[in-house]
């Protein structure tokens, strides 16, 4: 078994620091916050949480714009309340993982500013004349720089795959300033590594090589990367932001997200296009829908590709959401209808990852300003997915003692938002419901990530066996639904109104349930 073979096991959970849990009442969350709810998470059943990234930043682009690798924001805490964060977690069992922003830095980087007075830099990739998408030097060096996203954003150069005669700029992976940047992301790692860190995510990792067809040479850069980690740091992991597990797995990550904007698995299923949303995503309606017009096949297909090319070398993710797309709980979905929802992530062969505040059902809050870079189009403010965490019914949510218009994000004011403590104390609540089913996989071998699964239905009611043992029921539609039961007895884990008896399986509107064959 290879060193990093807990990822098989992981429950994963997204934390945006600025709103998990802010300790000194600044309005921004903090590292010393959210080493408080650490036993809320142990509770919960979580065992690797992600940080989304918590460096040294100006926050052009919510610290997706890092100005410093290797000393953490002021605002969250010293780099030792980090490694407090990471002690503390491990005592529980608990594994930290950070955001490696791996393509570009901020325009404040001091690497950046260096590149941006001397043209003999190849940090980063410059031109001498003007195009569409680049950006004029702000330093002493003539020319532009091209962004990788925001203009705030310059890419790191790591070389293009191909020469071009009109552009004679382009380098070579081989050349020296994208060997310098490759081994800067090494040291990097090995910083946070050393402070205990369990692994990154690795932020737009197709990215990084230019002019790339078929990410050939990108795939190389990482499948080096991955070489040195396997002999230096062999029980550590890197999870791609890349959102084609096949293409990524292969290129030595232990794990890819399924994403919004490439290929429609994770659309097909959670977007109902009342949140964040953008028409190059596709239009079609999404399986999570009470309606009950979407197709789970959509999700299959893809998943079933994915499967095979990753099939013992790594993991596809299902995030239930995250910092750039709609929360599940959004527009007409309500978290009501959550329960099918989680029951798929969680007993899916995937790799199952939940963004804070999904698991109390927490909403895409609508209408909210740009905040950090948030809004990336007239339909698409990632803020309503950024909101604070709800933790209990008082000022605030729980989420900190500031003044209410101090808060990095404002608080869902519908009266009946839920809140952690109130649904703690419920058992039928989703977040007791979540925690049965993350519980259900933990005992249940069959349930695994990667393991088995055959599908026996593939409508509304979803339904498939796990492991040859374990029924799944789904059914997010909004209407009851009949379909033929597998033969045998089959003993009932955990169920919202399904049934299985005489030959039928009966889904209620909006239920689940999980079995066992007797
Ligand atoms: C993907 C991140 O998830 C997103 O939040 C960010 O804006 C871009 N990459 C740029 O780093």
């Amino acid at each position: 078994m290879s060193a990093s073979a807990w990822l098989d096991d992981a429950i994963l959970y997204q934390i945006y620091p600025q709103s998990f849990a802010d300790s000194d009442g600044d309005g921004i969350g903090d590292f010393p916050g959210a080493l408080e709810r650490l036993d809320y998470l142990r509770w919960l059943g979580v065992t690797t949480i992600w940080l989304s990234p918590c460096f040294a930043s100006p926050f052009g682009d919510a610290g997706y714009d890092v100005a410093d690798y290797l000393t953490v924001a002021p605002r969250y805490g010293a780099n030792d309340d980090l490694t407090a964060l990471v002690e503390a977690a491990r005592t529980r069992g608990i594994r930290v993982m950070l955001d490696l922003v791996a393509g570009h830095t901020s325009d404040q980087h001091p690497w950046f500013r260096a590149s941006a007075a001397d043209s003999d830099d190849h940090r980063y990739i410059w031109r001498t004349t003007p195009a569409a998408g680049w950006v004029a030097s702000p330093g002493s060096r003539p020319g532009y720089y091209l962004p990788n996203f925001f203009a705030i954003q310059p890419a790191l150069n790591f070389g293009y795959a191909r020469r071009h005669p009109e552009e004679p700029w382009r380098q070579g992976v081989d050349d020296e300033g994208p060997q310098a940047n490759r081994a800067a992301l090494r040291e990097i790692m090995g910083f946070w590594f050393d402070r205990g860190i369990a692994g990154f995510r690795v932020d737009m990792a197709a990215s990084l090589v230019k002019d790339d067809p078929g990410h050939v040479e990108t795939a190389k850069l990482w499948q080096q990367t991955r070489q040195w980690l396997d002999s230096a740091y062999p029980d550590r992991v890197l999870v791609s932001e890349w959102g084609d597990p096949a293409t990524a797995v292969r290129a030595g990550f232990h794990a890819d997200f399924f994403l919004h904007f490439r290929g429609r698995a994770f659309g097909s299923l959670w977007n109902n296009r009342t949140g964040t949303h953008d028409p190059s995503w596709g239009d079609g309606p999404c399986y999570f829908d009470a309606d009950a017009t979407g197709a789970v096949d959509e999700f299959l297909a893809e998943w079933r590709d994915a499967r095979s090319a990753t099939q013992g070398l790594g993991h596809v993710a299902l995030p239930s959401s995250n910092h750039d797309f709609s929360r599940l709980a959004c527009g007409p979905r309500t978290r009501d209808q959550l329960a099918p929802a989680f029951a798929l992530l969680l007993t899916w062969p995937t790799l199952p990852t939940l963004y804070y505040g999904d698991e109390i059902g927490m909403r895409y809050l609508p209408g909210l300003p740009d905040v950090e870079g948030s809004t990336l189009g007239p339909t698409y403010n990632r803020a309503g997915s950024r909101t604070p965490m709800q933790w209990d019914p008082g000022d605030n949510a729980g989420f900190s003692t500031a003044p209410a218009d101090k808060l990095y994000l404002p608080i869902d004011p519908d009266p009946n938002r839920p809140d952690v403590a109130s649904q703690r104390t419920d058992p039928g609540s989703l977040l007791n419901t979540v925690r049965r089913l993350i519980e259900l996989r933990r005992t249940a071998p069959a349930l695994r990530t990667g393991g088995e699964v055959e599908v026996l239905h593939a409508g509304y009611p979803f339904v498939y066996v796990r492991g040859g043992t374990h029924l799944v029921v789904v059914n997010p539609a909004g209407e009851r639904r009949a379909v033929t039961a597998p033969v045998g007895v089959w003993a009932d884990l955990d169920s919202q109104g399904v049934t299985v008896a005489d030959g039928e399986i009966v889904a209620e509107p909006v239920s689940y349930g999980v079995f066992a064959a007797v």
